[in-house]
């Protein structure tokens, strides 16, 4: 088990909800001091290799974050052994990282906002098929994970 935390934010793509969730929590850990390994990656590889989508770039860039560097990759058994906390943006993803999952002591692995007070159980809307509006929200879902998470890992040190 890595020493220092390590967090793995898992969607579809790699291109919407993960980056932005990577994003959120490297801005938070940062200001709160937290040292962290922090990276994204997707059940799916029809994105590997490819920067975020445009709108979820234009997202962060509003929030003061280029992610416009971040390239996507498909998330492998190795990841479990590589990081502490493996988190699924749906339901469908918990299944799929379930499914290569090691058995044993691996990552603890959960949906985001299981993290979130209130919100265990709910799944970050997909915003691909969406607008600004559900880009926005997903921005706002993704802050509360990073702030519950900072929290939660800033208690262990
Ligand atoms: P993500 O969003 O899983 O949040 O990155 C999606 C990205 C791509 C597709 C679906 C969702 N797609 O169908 O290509």
């Amino acid at each position: 088990m890595p020493a220092k935390p390590a967090v793995l934010f898992v969607c579809l793509g790699n291109i919407c909800r993960s980056p932005l969730a990577e994003a959120a929590f490297r801005a938070a850990a940062d200001a709160a001091g937290l040292a962290a390994t922090i990276d994204s990656a997707g059940t799916g590889d029809w994105h590997a290799g490819q920067p975020p989508d445009r709108r979820a770039i234009a997202t962060a860039r509003a929030h003061g974050i280029d992610i416009a560097g971040y390239r996507a990759r498909q998330v492998c058994r190795d990841d479990f052994i590589r990081f502490t906390h493996v988190l699924a943006a749906d339901h469908d993803n918990l299944a799929a990282l379930a499914r290569i999952a090691p058995l044993g002591d691996g990552a603890a692995l959960s949906l985001m906002l299981d993290l979130v007070p209130g919100r265990h159980g709910e799944a970050l809307a997909d915003p691909y098929w969406g607008g600004s509006e559900e880009f926005a929200k997903t921005w706002s879902d993704v802050s509360a994970v990073a702030a519950a998470l900072t929290t939660l890992l800033s208690a262990h040190c």
